[in-house]
């Protein structure tokens, strides 16, 4: 065919992150990590034959030497043969790009989808999953709905490094969206977790404390023993951070709604409603939180939006 349906891919947010690559060409991580599918946020991708490359993002072409489009089409040349035709590649999000709410995840799972149908693949989940996190690691998670695991694998070559779907649903579980700043971030994951590894001694207490979040949050699943699960990814996430703040030049996403925020959901707790929160290499916070807690939670956050990842 020469054109196909958009295909759809969830945005994802990491209870225990992804945070330093073994390997950084192939996106191999240093630990293996655990996120949510965000259900209908995500983006849709739809691929065509064309007169010449190009890529559209929410709806306007990309220059060629745009960062994002040059990625896409090198993703692409993984897959196309020399004398195949050039594509225009379509992208919509509805998420903000680049606000640390991980549209790079789900446009790298959509788009690995769309090569997979393009170009009449039919590669396994597992494949896709794997060549997903070469766009972009957190990608790997991105092809699947509910709970996933990337596991790190061992492998040199990476083809035991992709993610898989945990079989636990969890119906009640919430996540809010707290939007602090929706612009574009000054340091991108990539480099962030790279200077991280490069120059903060704090980083090599991170892969004991992921391994260990991993095993609480499979606990956590399998007896949906909410608090643990809430305890373990706040401070998951903050762990994460602390090796960002003892990087050189030192690396702070946080701006001072962030920590108002934080401050809140703290002040919340301590009056007894059950409130946690996890944050990515953005100035946004992630809130999580069950049903029964949702009208205290508005009460305090109103602007937000409410994600329910199990329907
Ligand atoms: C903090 O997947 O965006 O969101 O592999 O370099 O593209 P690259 O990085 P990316 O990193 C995501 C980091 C994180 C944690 C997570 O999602 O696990």
């Amino acid at each position: 065919t020469d054109t196909i349906e958009p295909v759809f891919a969830p945005s994802n947010i990491a209870l225990c992150k992804y945070w330093g690559k073994r390997e950084a060409e192939l996106n191999l991580p240093v630990n293996s990590s655990l996120s949510i599918s965000l259900a209908h946020l995500g983006s849709k991708t739809a691929i065509s034959v064309a007169e010449e490359d190009q890529v559209w993002l929410n709806g306007i072409r990309l220059l060629a030497e745009d960062k994002f489009s040059r990625k896409v089409i090198a993703f692409i040349d993984l897959f196309r043969r020399a004398d195949e035709h050039c594509v225009k590649v379509e992208t919509a999000n509805n998420i903000p790009t680049a606000a640390g709410l991980a549209s790079s995840a789900s446009g790298f799972a959509a788009l690995m989808l769309a090569v997979d149908r393009f170009y009449g693949l039919d590669l396994d989940l597992k494949v896709l999953s794997a060549f997903a996190r070469m766009g972009s690691g957190s990608a790997s998670r991105s092809l699947y709905e509910g709970f996933v695991e990337w596991q790190m694998g061992v492998r040199e070559d990476g083809m035991d490094s992709f993610a898989l779907p945990l079989d636990s649903r969890w119906a009640d579980l919430r996540i809010g969206l707290v939007k602090v700043s929706t612009g574009e971030k000054a340091v991108d994951s990539r480099s962030g977790m790279n200077r991280t590894v490069d120059t903060a001694h704090l980083y090599q207490s991170w892969p004991l404390q992921a391994a260990a979040d991993l095993q609480r949050l499979h606990q956590a699943i399998t007896d949906q023993n909410f608090t643990l699960l809430g305890e373990t990814a706040e401070q998951n996430a903050l762990s994460m951070h602390a090796t960002m703040i003892a990087s050189w030049p030192p690396l702070l996403y946080w701006q001072p709604d962030s920590v108002a925020a934080m401050q809140s959901i703290w002040q919340a707790r301590a009056e007894g409603i059950e409130l946690y929160f996890t944050m990515d290499a953005g100035p946004n916070i992630k809130l999580l939180f069950t049903a029964d807690a949702e009208a205290a939670v508005k009460q305090r956050f109103p602007d937000l939006e409410i994600v329910a990842p199990f329907g």
